[in-house]
């Protein structure tokens, strides 16, 4: 499996703070908030990854993650030119995807929880083994916004909308799919939506259809934002801040899973935090060691 990462979009439900820079490096409390996707995809053991970028953001992204190597990852890049939504990213992902399946992530999504690598590790390999498409669904007060998945009394899917007016449940489907690799082949046969866009949820309705797609719902335990809005972005970042300061643990800390997983030396993290070591992520790196 290989995760492709979207990082791309205008950003324009957080203007004016997007105006000049891209929503993905915008600080989650105390890292960019493209930590947090990544760090899942590294969690799930995923070294292959594309990033899905806007042409004007490109060099910054680069000059933050690199090539991925000091992480012991390999992190490759894709220009999105316009942005024509979330099913483009799989087009622009085949040659990187080749025949492999695929961990397909939205960049400003973040979610916290107990035992999450267990269970999305659950979901990755009901997809490599048997292929289809997994979602997972998450209760939300404000529906409207989202993908929203309706369900029968027995707990099967009935339907997928997009941002619908009248929402059929309160279930949103948050920004992290596992899909086989025919969903390149269904992102190819969307039409532009509404909005103008292509839709991953008319990805998701493909399958849907096929009767292939497993939904999963996250129940209490589970914390997930759309850090898209000044409001859950703000809310976002209050809750990391929270947990970390609790716990003491960080969540989507890049070197650490690095570390952690076997891909990069002590000496490497050593050297990764040297640069940070007057900031709490630098001590915290260092204490690893320690
Ligand atoms: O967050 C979950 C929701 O994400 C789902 O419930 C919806 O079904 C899904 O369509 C999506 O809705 P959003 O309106 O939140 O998508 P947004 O336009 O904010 O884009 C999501 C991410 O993808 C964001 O990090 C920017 C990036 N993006 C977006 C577009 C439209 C791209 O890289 N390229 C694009 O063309």
């Amino acid at each position: 499996m290989k995760a492709v990462i979207l990082a791309g979009g205008s950003g324009t439900r957080l203007y004016p703070v997007t105006l000049a820079i891209n929503k993905h490096l915008l600080p989650i409390f105390n890292k960019p908030m493209i930590y947090y996707p990544l760090s899942i995809a590294m969690l799930l053991g995923l070294r292959e990854i594309l990033l899905i970028v806007n042409p004007e953001d490109k060099a910054a992204f680069s000059k933050l993650l690199k090539d991925g190597s000091h992480l012991g990852i390999n992190i490759q890049y894709k220009i999105q030119e316009k942005p024509n939504g979330l099913a483009e990213g799989l087009i622009l992902a085949e040659d990187f995807i080749g025949r492999d399946s695929i961990f397909y992530m939205l960049g400003d999504n973040i979610l916290y929880g107990h035992n999450i690598v267990q269970l999305l590790n659950e979901a990755k390999k009901e997809i490599e083994d048997k292929g289809g498409a997994y979602i997972f669904g998450y209760y939300v007060k404000d529906p409207q916004r989202f993908g929203i998945i309706e369900f029968d009394n027995n707990g099967n899917v009935l339907s997928l909308e997009e941002k619908p007016q009248k929402p059929k449940s309160n279930y949103a489907a948050i920004g992290m799919y596992f899909f086989d690799n025919k969903a390149i082949e269904f992102a190819k046969m969307t039409k532009p939506s509404p909005r103008g866009e292509l839709e991953i949820t008319s990805v998701n309705d493909m399958y849907l259809k096929e009767g292939k797609l497993k939904v999963k719902l996250l129940g209490r335990g589970f914390a997930w934002f759309d850090a898209g809005t000044h409001d859950s972005f703000l809310e976002a970042g209050e809750f990391v801040a929270t947990i970390e300061k609790k716990t003491g643990l960080m969540i989507g800390c890049l070197e650490e899973i690095a570390y952690r997983n076997g891909w990069i030396s002590e000496e490497k993290l050593e050297e990764l935090a040297y640069p940070l070591r007057k900031t709490s992520y630098g001590k915290y790196l260092l204490d690893l060691i320690k």
